[in-house]
């Protein structure tokens, strides 16, 4: 039977961990040929895991911050693979702080690798989809785009720009074939997941810290990477052809509860 992405180049951003490691796994899985794109050289062992596997992949270290970088990686992707057909644009950091403990310097890091990284990506990536009048692209926003935890300014920020930025592309690229979502995760137990609980909660029990997120979800716990990447398949697949412009929501339930508790 022919596979869902047989045939089809994916790219994603971010890949060497977490919800990108999960997501090239999940898109080679279904017949895509994945090209992990990240600046740690993690992102090797997972490409290689999925040749093991017996799945297409390679390993691209790029810093996404860099527009001479992130130009040369399309420029082989095009040279090299005919293009790319599927995009998840998915690297980005966290870090902490409310606007007068952010420094202008912070402020930028995290736009640079968040905002910036997904403008790059798409810029380049998009022009090739274009020519080819087909493509389909997921930015990973989350939550916090639409709803802050305390003390997360300059993060928030740029999850809200993506879900603006996920709009405009939607817009300005349904005529050229190209659908453009974005997804709104809730915790998902990852490495970024496991940096925060250090920071937020230094020397206690990194299990439990992220239990106790868990228990914020309605659904009782975090996520796991391959629950994401499983909408991040679906939404760059044909079963999802009229959907762009759109945020799915992977947060077991954390947006749609107001924190109110009635006496038991
Ligand atoms: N884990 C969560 O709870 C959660 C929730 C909502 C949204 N997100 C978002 O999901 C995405 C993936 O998060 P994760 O939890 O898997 O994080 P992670 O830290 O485990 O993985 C992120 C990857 O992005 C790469 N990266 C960061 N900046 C880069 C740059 N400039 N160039 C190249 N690679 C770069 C890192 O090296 C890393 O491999 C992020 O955009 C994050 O904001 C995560």
């Amino acid at each position: 039977m022919e596979r869902e992405f047989g045939g089809k180049v994916a790219v994603v951003t971010g890949g060497a961990k977490g919800i990108g490691a999960a997501s090239a796994r999940r898109l080679a899985a279904a017949g895509a040929t994945v090209v992990v794109l990240d600046q740690d050289q993690a992102g090797a062992k997972v490409a290689g895991e999925i040749v093991q596997a017996g799945g297409q992949s390679r390993f691209i270290s790029v810093d996404l911050r860099s527009e001479s970088a992130v130009a040369d990686v399309f420029d082989g992707i095009a040279r090299d693979m005919g293009g790319l057909d599927l995009l998840h644009c998915n690297a980005g950091i966290q870090r902490y702080g409310k606007v007068t403990e952010t420094s202008f310097a912070l402020w930028n890091e995290v736009f640079s690798a968040n905002v910036s990284s997904t403008f790059l990506t798409c810029h380049y990536a998009i022009g090739q989809m274009a020519r080819k009048k087909a493509g389909a692209v997921v930015i990973t926003a989350s939550v916090q785009a639409f709803a802050a935890q305390a003390g997360v300014v300059a993060y928030a920020a740029s999850k809200g720009a993506l879900v603006a930025l996920t709009r405009a592309l939607a817009v300005d690229h349904a005529s050229d074939g190209i659908r453009i979502n974005a997804i709104a995760p809730g915790s998902v137990d990852t490495p970024m997941l496991r940096w925060s609980a250090e920071v937020v909660a230094p020397g206690a029990d990194e299990d439990e810290v992220i239990q106790e997120w868990g228990r914020s979800h309605p659904m009782g716990r975090v996520a796991r990477p391959e629950e994401v990447a499983e909408v991040v398949a679906f939404l760059l697949s044909a079963r999802a052809s009229f959907i762009t412009g759109s945020v799915y929501r992977v947060d077991g339930g954390l947006l749609s509860q107001l924190p109110v508790r009635l006496p038991s």
